[in-house]
Parts: structure tokens; C-alpha cells; sequence
């Protein structure tokens, strides 16, 4: 009895451990994402595509890690002191520079699991969900193996022990009837069932976790910005329009984001904020060569712009068009972007899925009076559906065409 009871005990604080390790694991992935997500989006896909620099799928195992470290913390360095591959690829890239970034040795570490381990991207499409199982194995896969090998060596062990018995002529039983005889013992103790109460609560918490976040892979992205820009002072107290700034997203596919010149429409008046002073508002007048003091543009001086992080991303695949749906579908910038006017740090509001496109074209109404994109369509589509709503996918909204080049 009691030497059973210590065999399971074992066992029960091995399975403990192999599964704190994986969820410690998980962890560290998922703080190396919010860094990730942080510093390099603005330059890099997680895939094999190019962005501003080359895409990192599979970049652990073209480079050692401390070689990894290395360029990461200052990659100009790293081309200084002559080495080959850093060079070659400073020259495939015409030399744009890459930002320095000063992480701590843990930070560094959790960043290089997560380029190792990218999770699954998963898109959601209206009609069920379809995984796209194109960056290794998810966690829960992980697990299902592990439990299932876990499984395993129990059975193995058991059938091997009952042979040995049968071999001394102790006793015949075959393993099936020993697990059951084991599982009554088992659970006939209170510890026990407590210990595979807690693990599995923990199991099924972090998987209801991972779905909730896992849905909307990039919504709330919230990234740093060079400069403490906030839409609430400008767009909410100080009402300033949309288009203003984001002048293009009536006329173009693209918004756009505003240069410094026209931030200068109205800094060259206003150089102090009421909570960070003189300093943020500096830094557009050092973008643009102005000197406050004099109020003048120094002569001769080089313009940086300033290098804001871009949030929204859709992959090169998908087409959108901003005037599309600001002027030919009337909707609002809030209807896709949120209380944008109350964000004090800008972040992503929508999913920007397939399934969030495809799920609004569904259920909103094509706007055909006053639309002239649509007077040749009109009248035959008022007679094809005779007095029912029109919704966008009536009109080819839900084409893969129309959103896939
Ligand atoms: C401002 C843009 C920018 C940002 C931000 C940026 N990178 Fe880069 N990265 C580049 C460019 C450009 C290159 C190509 C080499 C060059 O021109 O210096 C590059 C190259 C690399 C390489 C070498 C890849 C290869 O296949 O040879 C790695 C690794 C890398 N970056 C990792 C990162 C990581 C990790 C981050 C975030 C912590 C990051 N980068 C942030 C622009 C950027
Ligand atoms: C005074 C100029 C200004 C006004 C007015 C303004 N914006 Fe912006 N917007 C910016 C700047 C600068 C950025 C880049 C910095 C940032 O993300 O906060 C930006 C970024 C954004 C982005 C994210 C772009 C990306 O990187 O994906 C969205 C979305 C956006 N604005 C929507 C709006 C909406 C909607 C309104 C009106 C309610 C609005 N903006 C009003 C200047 C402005
Ligand atoms: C239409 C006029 C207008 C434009 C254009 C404009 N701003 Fe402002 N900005 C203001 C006003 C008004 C304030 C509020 C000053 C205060 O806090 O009293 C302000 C404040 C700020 C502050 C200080 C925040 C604080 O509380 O310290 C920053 C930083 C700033 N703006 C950045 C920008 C940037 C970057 C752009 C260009 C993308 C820009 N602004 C364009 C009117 C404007
Ligand atoms: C909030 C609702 C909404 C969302 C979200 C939305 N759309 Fe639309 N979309 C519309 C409306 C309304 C129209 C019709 C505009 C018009 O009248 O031409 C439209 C039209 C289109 C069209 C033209 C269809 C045709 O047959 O001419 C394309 C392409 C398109 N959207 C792509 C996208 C993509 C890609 C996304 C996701 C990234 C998206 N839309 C998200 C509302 C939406
Ligand atoms: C139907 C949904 C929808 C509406 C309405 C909408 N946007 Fe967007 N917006 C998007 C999507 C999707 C992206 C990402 C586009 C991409 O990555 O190509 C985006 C990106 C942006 C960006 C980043 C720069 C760019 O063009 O990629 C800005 C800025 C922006 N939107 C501002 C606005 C403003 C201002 C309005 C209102 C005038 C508006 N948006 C209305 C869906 C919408
Ligand atoms: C209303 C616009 C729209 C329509 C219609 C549409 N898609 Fe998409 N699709 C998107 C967007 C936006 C994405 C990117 C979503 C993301 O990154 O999560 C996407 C992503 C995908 C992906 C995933 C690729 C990847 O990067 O993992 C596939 C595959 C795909 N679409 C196939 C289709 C097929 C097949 C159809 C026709 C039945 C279709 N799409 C119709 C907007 C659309």
C-alpha cells in the first residue's frame, strides 16, 4: 500500500513539473511576442517575406544565438568589426540601418524563443475556422503529446512489471485489470484526486486563455511611438478632423500618416503641452530644422522624419482600400478604428481578419442613393432582389478576387 502510494505520489509531481516547465516555456514565448511586437513589426514579418528588412522565419537556426545578440543590440557594431554575414547582409539591404536595441539578457532570451517557436496564425473565416498551420506546433499540441506519451510509458511500464510477475509466478493479471485495480486505489485517496483536480484546472484555464487571446492575433497592438502623439488632445478636446491629418483616406487606398509639416500648421505657434511640456513638442522641431527660440527654420538643415511605428498591417496579399469605404460605403473611421478620439496611445481596435471583413460585408447595407459607383448597378439590383436590404457581399463583397490580387 503505502509503497504504491509513494510510486504514484512520484508520479503525480514528474507530470507537475513536466507541465509547469511547458507552461514556463509558453511564457517565455509569449514575452518574447510583446517584444517582438513592440520593436520589430515596423521592419519585419514573421514570415519569409521582405518588409523594411528580411522576413525572420527561421532566422535561429541560419544564426547562432550570441551571434543573434550581437546584431540585434547594435548592428552597426556588428558590421564595424568586420564580420562577413553581418556585412553581406548590410549590403543585400543597401545599407538601411537598423535600430539599436539595448535589451536585458532575459529580454533577449524570450525574444529569441519566440523567433524560434512563432505561434500559429490562425485566420477565422465566417463559414468555420480554418487554421493556417504554417509556424510549427501549436502549445495544446505540445501538450496533447506529451499526455499522450505520459500515457504511454504508464502502460508500457505496468504491461512490463505484470510480465515480470507472471515470469515468478506471483500472479497472472493483465495490464488493463491492474489499471483499473491502480486507478480505484487511486482515486480512493484525497490527495491524489486534489493533485489532478489543481492540474487540471490550471490546464483548462490556460486553454481557455489561449483561445480568447489567440482570436484577434495583433487587436490592442499597441506600440511605443517616437514621439507622445495623443489622439484624445487633438482629435477628442481640440476636435480636430480626421482628414486633416489623414488627408489621403478619401482619395486613395492609403491614410496615410501626416508629416511634420503639418503637425508645423499649428506647433509653430504651440511649442508647450500641458503634460509633457516643452519636450515632446521638440522633437517636431527637431525633425524639421525649427528653432523655437527665434521661431525660424534653421537654414540648410536636413529634415528627418519622424519614424512613426505602424500599427495596422494587413499581409501583401490582401487588397483594402481606404476611399472604397470612407466615401463609396459612408462609413465612419471609428466604425473599423474605435473611439479613436479617446486614445491617448493609439492601438488596434479591430481584428483586421478575413472573417472581420467578410462578417461586415455580410450584414451592412449597400449605400445606393447619392452612390455613383453604383448607378449602373442600381436598378437591375433593386429588381433582382426586389425590396430586400442589399448588403456588400450582393455586390461581390465576399469574392476572393476582390480582396486577393
Ligand atoms: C527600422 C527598421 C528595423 C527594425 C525596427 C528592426 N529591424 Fe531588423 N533589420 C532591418 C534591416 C533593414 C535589416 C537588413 C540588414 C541591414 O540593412 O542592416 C535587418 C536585419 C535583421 C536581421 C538579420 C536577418 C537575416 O536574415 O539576415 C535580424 C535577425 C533582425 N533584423 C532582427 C530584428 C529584431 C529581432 C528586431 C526587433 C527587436 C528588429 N530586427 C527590428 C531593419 C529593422
Ligand atoms: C493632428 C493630426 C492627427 C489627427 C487629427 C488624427 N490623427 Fe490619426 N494619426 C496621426 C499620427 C501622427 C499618427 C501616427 C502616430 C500614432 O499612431 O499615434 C496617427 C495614427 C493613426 C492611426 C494608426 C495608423 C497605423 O500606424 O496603423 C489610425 C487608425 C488613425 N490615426 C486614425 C485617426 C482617426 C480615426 C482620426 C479622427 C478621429 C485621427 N486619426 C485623427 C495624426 C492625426
Ligand atoms: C490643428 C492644430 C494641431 C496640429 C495640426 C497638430 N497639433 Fe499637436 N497640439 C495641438 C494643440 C491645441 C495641443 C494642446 C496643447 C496643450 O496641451 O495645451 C497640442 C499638443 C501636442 C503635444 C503635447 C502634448 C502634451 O500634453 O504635452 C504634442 C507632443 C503634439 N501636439 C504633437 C503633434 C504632432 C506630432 C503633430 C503632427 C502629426 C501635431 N501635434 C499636430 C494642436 C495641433
Ligand atoms: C465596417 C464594415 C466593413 C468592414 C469591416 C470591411 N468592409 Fe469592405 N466594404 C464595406 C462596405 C459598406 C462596402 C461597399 C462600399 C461601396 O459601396 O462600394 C465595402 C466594399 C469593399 C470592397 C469592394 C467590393 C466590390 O464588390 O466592389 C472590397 C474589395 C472590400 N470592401 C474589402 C475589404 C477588406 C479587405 C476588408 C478587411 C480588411 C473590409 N473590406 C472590411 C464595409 C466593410
Ligand atoms: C472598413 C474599415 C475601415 C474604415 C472605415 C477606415 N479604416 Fe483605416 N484602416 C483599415 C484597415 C483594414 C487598415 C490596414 C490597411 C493595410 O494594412 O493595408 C487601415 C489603416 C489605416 C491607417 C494606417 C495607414 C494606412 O493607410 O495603412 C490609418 C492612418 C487609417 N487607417 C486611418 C483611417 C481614417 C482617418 C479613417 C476615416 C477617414 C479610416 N481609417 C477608416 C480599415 C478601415
Ligand atoms: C472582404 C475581403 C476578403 C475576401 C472576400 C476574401 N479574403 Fe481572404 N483574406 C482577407 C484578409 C484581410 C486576409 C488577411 C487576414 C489576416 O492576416 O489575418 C485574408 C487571408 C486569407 C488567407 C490566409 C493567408 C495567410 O496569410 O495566412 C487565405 C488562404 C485566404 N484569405 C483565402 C481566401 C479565399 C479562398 C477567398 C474566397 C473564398 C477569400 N480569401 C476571400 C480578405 C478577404
Amino acid at each position: 500500500m503505502t509503497i504504491n502510494f509513494r510510486v504514484y505520489f512520484r508520479f503525480i509531481v514528474l507530470s507537475v513539473f513536466y507541465f509547469a516547465s511547458i507552461f514556463l516555456y509558453a511564457d517565455n514565448v509569449e514575452n518574447g511576442e510583446k517584444i517582438y511586437k513592440q520593436n520589430c513589426t515596423a521592419c519585419h514579418l514573421m514570415t519569409k517575406a521582405r518588409l523594411v528588412g528580411p522576413g525572420l522565419e527561421g532566422v535561429t537556426e541560419k544564426y547562432e544565438k550570441e551571434w543573434l545578440i550581437k546584431w540585434i543590440r547594435n548592428s552597426q557594431a556588428l558590421i564595424a568589426s568586420g564580420d562577413e554575414r553581418a556585412i553581406a547582409i548590410f549590403e543585400e539591404y543597401d545599407k538601411s540601418v537598423m535600430t539599436s536595441f539595448d535589451f536585458s539578457d532575459e529580454e533577449f532570451s524570450d525574444l529569441l524563443a519566440y523567433l524560434a517557436n512563432p505561434p500559429v496564425e490562425e485566420v477565422v473565416v465566417s463559414s468555420g475556422v480554418q487554421t493556417v498551420e504554417n509556424q510549427g506546433m501549436s502549445n495544446s499540441t505540445i501538450l496533447m503529446i506529451i499526455a499522450l506519451v505520459l500515457v504511454t510509458v504508464v502502460f508500457l511500464l505496468v504491461s512490463v512489471k505484470n510480465s515480470l510477475k507472471t515470469a515468478l509466478g506471483k500472479e497472472t493479471e493483465t495490464v488493463s485489470q491492474t489499471l483499473i485495480n491502480k486507478y480505484k486505489l487511486f482515486v480512493s485517496n484525497n490527495i491524489n484526486v486534489l493533485f489532478i483536480s489543481a492540474v487540471g484546472l490550471i490546464v483548462g484555464l490556460k486553454f481557455v486563455y489561449d483561445l480568447l487571446m489567440g482570436v484577434g492575433v495583433t487587436t490592442n497592438y499597441q506600440p511605443a511611438q517616437p514621439i507622445a502623439f495623443s489622439h484624445e488632445i487633438h482629435a477628442g478636446i481640440n476636435g480636430v478632423d480626421c482628414n486633416y491629418c489623414h488627408t489621403s483616406a478619401r482619395h486613395s487606398k492609403h491614410s496615410g500618416i501626416p508629416s511634420a509639416n503639418v503637425c508645423m500648421n499649428c506647433h509653430t505657434y504651440i511649442s508647450e503641452g500641458s503634460k509633457y511640456g516643452t519636450k515632446e513638442i521638440a522633437k517636431i522641431y527637431e525633425a524639421v530644422g525649427f528653432d523655437p527660440d527665434s521661431r525660424q527654420y534653421i537654414e540648410g538643415y536636413e529634415q528627418k522624419p519622424i519614424e512613426w511605428v505602424r500599427i495596422h498591417n494587413l499581409p501583401d496579399h490582401a487588397y483594402f482600400n481606404h476611399s472604397q469605404h470612407v466615401v463609396a460605403g459612408g462609413l465612419e473611421c471609428q466604425e473599423c478604428h474605435g473611439p479613436v478620439e479617446e486614445m491617448e496611445v493609439l492601438y488596434q481596435y479591430s481584428e483586421l481578419t478575413m472573417g472581420w471583413c467578410i462578417e461586415c460585408h455580410r450584414e451592412t447595407e449597400v449605400k445606393m442613393e447619392g452612390n455613383n459607383y453604383y448607378t449602373h448597378l442600381h436598378d437591375q439590383l433593386k429588381e433582382k432582389y426586389k425590396g430586400k436590404p442589399i448588403t456588400v457581399d450582393m455586390i461581390g463583397g465576399i469574392e476572393c478576387g476582390k480582396c486577393h490580387y
